[in-house]
């Protein structure tokens, strides 16, 4: 199974944000994540779903993650799926009720994401990985783009493979945040040696000198010869 890459809009040049979709589509993302933030949950406030509707008209056929960063992500669902998500990605931090929250997903027809920020106890989540589709480990403190990667993320990363592989075996594992393909910064290697499968990445591919296809080849490239088959 060949690592996901899948960039994330909140460093793309929102001026001319549907050529950066399509950028992405034709530079080889795998999928293309919308950062939903909204100022209580995280400090930041970005996107709503008329965003996710401009991105699903950017690229018909990307597949388009909605990682909702907001608190009472249950209230929501509904309204991002319309808008063209095909995948919610909730914060276990976020809602009281995080199964019926899954369960909402699945009956406005969208793929199940699960999200846990850095300080979040794997244990939190693990009666819920049977029903999910993907586990995002947030491996900054969300809120904006361009952070630091936090080491201690390598271990969590490895103790959450081993509980989707003891759980649900088809569930990914993505991670988020300073995720990079550098020769002498190669956190995407560490991530997926630790066993991620799936990796969100804004600034390596929207910041990238050589533009956002190189940006994408150079993630891929440096995760290779981890032989994911
Ligand atoms: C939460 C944001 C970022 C973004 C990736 O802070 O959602 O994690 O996706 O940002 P980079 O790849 O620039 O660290």
């Amino acid at each position: 199974m060949q690592v996901r890459i899948v960039p994330s809009i909140l460093s793309a040049d929102l001026t001319r944000l549907g050529e950066q979709v399509r950028e992405a589509d034709l530079g080889g993302a795998d999928r293309i994540q919308i950062d939903v933030m909204d100022g209580r949950f995280v400090p930041n406030i970005t996107f709503g779903p008329k965003i996710v509707e401009a991105v699903r008209r950017s690229a018909l056929e990307m597949f388009l993650e909605a990682h909702l960063m907001i608190v009472e992500p249950e209230r929501h669902i509904e309204s991002f799926a319309e808008a063209g998500a095909d995948m919610i990605i909730v914060h276990a931090e976020a809602t009281v009720h995080l199964h019926r929250a899954i369960q909402l997903m699945k009956q406005a027809g969208v793929k199940a994401g699960v999200a846990l920020n850095p300080a979040t106890p794997l244990v939190s989540v693990e009666e819920v990985i049977p029903d999910i589709d993907l586990l995002l480990l947030m491996t900054v403190n969300p809120g904006w783009g361009g952070q630091d990667f936090i080491r201690s993320s390598v271990s969590r990363i490895q103790r959450a493979r081993r509980m989707i592989d003891t759980h649900n075996p088809r569930c990914n594992l993505e991670v988020d945040g300073g995720i990079y393909g550098d020769p002498d910064h190669n956190t995407a290697l560490d991530a997926v040696r630790a066993g991620a499968d799936t990796l969100v990445a804004g600034s390596a591919v929207y910041k990238h000198p050589g533009g956002v296809a190189a940006g994408i080849k150079a993630l891929r490239e440096a995760v290779s010869f981890v032989g994911m088959i």
